[in-house]
């Protein structure tokens, strides 16, 4: 929690005066972009999830994005980015009918003098980013009802699943990812195709004969890894798009850690003995073998990012398969090895609501929806 945050008196009405002003600015200051960190974490904290996905906050210091930022007295109250015709919104107003105690930026304290309403800024940055689309993150962020009154619709599901991090793959019985009750969500999208019941115990997935699993190389292995991702997300909006500035400045990001970034290429190391050949954990601790031993170029099939939360929470960050190598069991063995790493409190990902593959391989390893951002479109 930033040092600017303290904690308000939120009895005042929530009659909306005048005294927000929405200006677009160009670029943030530092500054500013500290003030909005802080923004979003105090709303994270208080509405459970993250108003502002990471690359919005990647993308703070961009002047290829679009910013706004709602102030009250001068403090900020709302945050608005719009890129590509996407926008997010964050604004960390305290209204009455919300707790009295609750960690808030300087700003919310302002606004929650003056008796400002919460929804009223969201939509006012709305107004002025005048995007096509809009995300609301959390069940319990207001974006969602202020959009549906300014015309926008539900488009898009992005569900967050989680599992304990020591959970046992094999060991979790009756996996409820795929029951798509519409009690967990609020009003959800047309269902998609049902996706078939997992079987409650699957045996092992084997990384498939001559395939080594090791730690992304930094410096080395951009290039692969970027044309891998363009290939199995070709259909995903945002992360089939992802340039070498956007693998970049995850890679100078705090939380960076080679060790948990795995690939799984096919060449030509030494096909392990049969009896072998199905531990893709002895795979993953081998050193990785140089290139230059292989007789034939190496071909990168997949990968599995993982990703450590300051809170002890592990990630599945980013997990994909070549289209040419779905289906035969590597997305299993990925995912499996870098769970394995990820020995922290619990572990949670984000996946689409209607990407089956994905779900069902979720599935049987127990994950379990936790919440659902959602995209609305006009
Ligand atoms: C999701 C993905 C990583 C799975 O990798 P994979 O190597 O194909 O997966 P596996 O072969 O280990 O199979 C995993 C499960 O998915 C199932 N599956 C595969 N394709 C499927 C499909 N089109 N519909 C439903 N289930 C499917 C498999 O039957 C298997 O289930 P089972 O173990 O109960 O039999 C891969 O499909 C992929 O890269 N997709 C594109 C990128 C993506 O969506 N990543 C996930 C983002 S959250």
């Amino acid at each position: 929690m930033s040092s600017d945050a303290r904690r308000a008196d939120t009895s005042r009405a929530a009659d909306r005066p005048p005294g927000v002003v929405v200006t677009r600015v160009e670029p943030l200051t530092a500054d500013t972009r500290a003030r909005v960190r802080a923004l979003a974490a105090a709303v994270a904290e208080r509405v459970g999830a993250p108003p502002l996905s990471e690359q919005t906050l990647l993308a703070l210091g961009s002047a290829d994005v679009a910013h706004w930022v709602a102030t009250a007295d001068g403090e900020l109250v709302g945050y608005a980015q719009r890129a590509d015709g996407v926008a997010e919104v964050a604004a960390d107003i305290v209204d009455a009918g919300d707790a009295r105690d609750v960690v808030v930026t300087a700003g919310a304290v302002v606004a929650a003098d003056a008796g400002l309403s919460g929804d009223a800024v969201v939509a006012d940055l709305l107004r002025a980013a005048d995007a096509d689309a809009v995300w609301a993150h959390g069940r319990r962020s207001p974006v969602a009802a202020v959009a549906t009154a300014l015309g926008y619709q539900r488009a898009r599901e992005l569900w967050q699943l989680r599992r304990p991090a020591t959970a046992a793959p094999s060991l979790i019985p009756n996996p409820t990812i795929t029951d798509r009750s519409p009690a967990a969500l609020p009003a959800p999208l047309p269902s998609p195709a049902p996706v078939p019941p997992a079987a409650p115990d699957p045996a092992p997935t084997p990384v498939p004969p001559g395939v080594v699993i090791r730690p992304f190389r930094v410096g080395v292995d951009e290039p692969a890894w970027l044309a891998l991702n363009a290939a199995a997300f070709a259909a995903h909006p945002e992360q089939g798009r992802w340039t070498m500035t956007d693998l970049l400045a995850r890679e100078n990001a705090a939380w960076f850690d080679p060790a948990g970034f795995l690939l799984a290429w096919r060449d030509a190391a030494p096909t392990p003995p049969a009896d072998d050949a199905g531990d893709f954990r002895r795979h993953a601790e081998a050193p990785a073998e140089p290139a230059s031993q292989s007789s034939t170029a190496p071909e990168l099939l997949g990968f599995h990012w993982t990703k450590r939360h300051e809170d002890g929470r592990g990630e599945v960050y980013v997990i994909g398969v070549s289209p040419s190598a779905q289906g035969m069991g590597l997305g299993g063995a990925l995912l499996a090895a870098g769970l394995d790493q990820l020995t922290g409190r619990e572990v949670l990902l984000y996946v689409e609501g209607d990407n089956n593959a994905a779900l069902r391989l979720y599935e049987r390893f127990g994950f379990t929806r936790h919440d659902v951002d959602i995209q609305l479109r006009r």
